[in-house]
């Protein structure tokens, strides 16, 4: 599949079965996402990898903390709760989270296929010629 398809044919994924992601899955994705580029190839990134008994602790916790009325947050990605159960440093922030998993087709919100702006609301082009 060629770049411009995948990011046309992209589309966020909301609801997963319970297959997990193998290691092996997880760690082909981030040997691809890597070449991403970055300041003078410092490469400053750390990917904490959560499965399993530690991921099912992540959704219960903050199942827990909605349920016992806590606001929902938009930094939930960044929660004390990823922190505290993977063990994170307490030098390092959590830039974001990404949810990897198998898309269950069978979920209605995965059937959503999302708009964009026109480019003329949001794109001003100065120098040009035409
Ligand atoms: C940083 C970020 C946070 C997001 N958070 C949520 C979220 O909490 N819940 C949700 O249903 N979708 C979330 N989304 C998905 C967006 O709603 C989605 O990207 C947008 O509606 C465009 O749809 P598309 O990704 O299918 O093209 C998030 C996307 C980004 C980039």
């Amino acid at each position: 599949m060629d770049f411009e398809t995948l990011v046309q044919t992209r589309k966020s994924v909301r609801g997963f079965t319970s297959e997990p992601v193998s290691r092996a899955v997880i760690e082909e994705v981030i040997e691809v996402a890597k070449r991403a580029p970055s300041s003078m190839n410092t490469q400053p990134w750390h990917i904490h990898v959560l499965s399993g008994e530690p991921l099912e602790e992540v959704r219960r916790r903050n199942m827990e903390e909605l349920i016992a009325g806590a606001k929902p947050k938009r930094d939930i990605m960044r929660s004390d709760i990823v922190c505290e159960v993977a063990n994170i440093p307490e030098d390092e922030v959590i830039m974001t989270s990404v949810a990897m998993g198998y898309p269950d087709d069978s979920f209605p919100a995965n059937a959503v296929r999302s708009d964009r702006e026109a480019n003329s609301d949001f794109v001003r082009y100065v120098g040009f010629a035409d």
